[in-house]
């Protein structure tokens, strides 16, 4: 049976962002180093895409590294890296066999060159694929974003290019990391919290939010299907009366 045909009953949302948290909590209730919990997210990483991937979402993007990480002990920071490096070289082929095609938010400044390399190399082989799009957001941060988008449109308006009062919501969504992805439908954050931790602030506007209970290394394709499930219940207005 197909992950399509098993999973009919579910409502696929067209795009669903993740927050992946409580990597350390994992750890420390198995009495692990963190990295173990980051380790172990990885595979929580693997399926959740290959999962989405089958049942048709059209873009998944996944919070793998804020902007505000870049303050956790060197050493997490390096690890943390390596995990990411180590993913890019050895999922191309479960991208390439699910027809996912990868795309980058964040800034590129204070990433190291070697994880540019594989992030741009892994981008330029997947960029045939028609499949899902999978965004890694890597040294990610929403504000940091909207900083910089409103900074390239002061530019444009300084140079003449764009009038100020031409300046509207989908100049502001254009100048985003990745405009052309589709907004969240649903946002995903494991491990309990209730928080939305400078993610995706324009885009989530209209996203529905599901809080798995579950931390991210222990979140299976059950806990994707209950957040489906869970978003299929929800009754979408988007501030009008229906
Ligand atoms: C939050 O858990 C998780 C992160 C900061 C990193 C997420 C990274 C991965 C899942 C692995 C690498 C990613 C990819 C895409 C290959 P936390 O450390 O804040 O957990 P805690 O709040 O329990 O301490």
């Amino acid at each position: 049976m197909s992950a399509k045909e098993q999973a009919s009953d579910l409502v696929v949302p067209r795009s669903v962002a993740v927050i992946m948290d409580g990597n350390g909590r994992w750890a420390r209730t198995a009495d692990f180093e963190r990295i173990r919990g980051h380790e172990k997210g990885v595979d929580a990483v693997r399926d959740t895409v290959t999962e989405c991937a089958k049942l048709g979402v059209e873009a998944l993007t996944l919070y793998a590294f804020s902007e505000e990480n870049w303050e956790r002990p060197k050493r997490e920071v390096s690890l943390l890296m390596g995990l990411l490096k180590k993913f890019l070289q050895s999922e191309l082929g479960t991208l390439m066999d699910n027809g996912v095609r990868l795309v980058h938010a964040g800034r590129r400044a204070r990433l190291p060159s070697d994880v540019l390399t594989l992030l741009d190399d892994t981008i330029a082989k997947t960029a045939g694929n028609r499949g899902m799009r999978l965004c890694l957001a890597i040294s990610y941060g929403a504000r940091q974003e909207l900083a910089d988008a409103v900074r390239a449109i002061a530019r444009d308006v300084k140079s003449g290019a764009l009038l100020p009062e031409a300046v509207d919501e989908t100049t502001i969504a254009s100048r985003l990391y990745q405009p052309t992805l589709p907004d969240p439908d649903l946002l995903i954050r494991t491990a309990g919290e209730m928080r939305v931790s400078n993610f995706l602030l324009w885009q989530i506007s209209y996203a529905e939010i599901h809080v798995a209970q579950v931390c991210w290394p222990d979140f299976c394709k059950d806990d994707l299907h209950a957040a489906f499930r869970d978003y299929g219940r929800r009754v979408r207005k988007f501030g009008k009366v229906l």
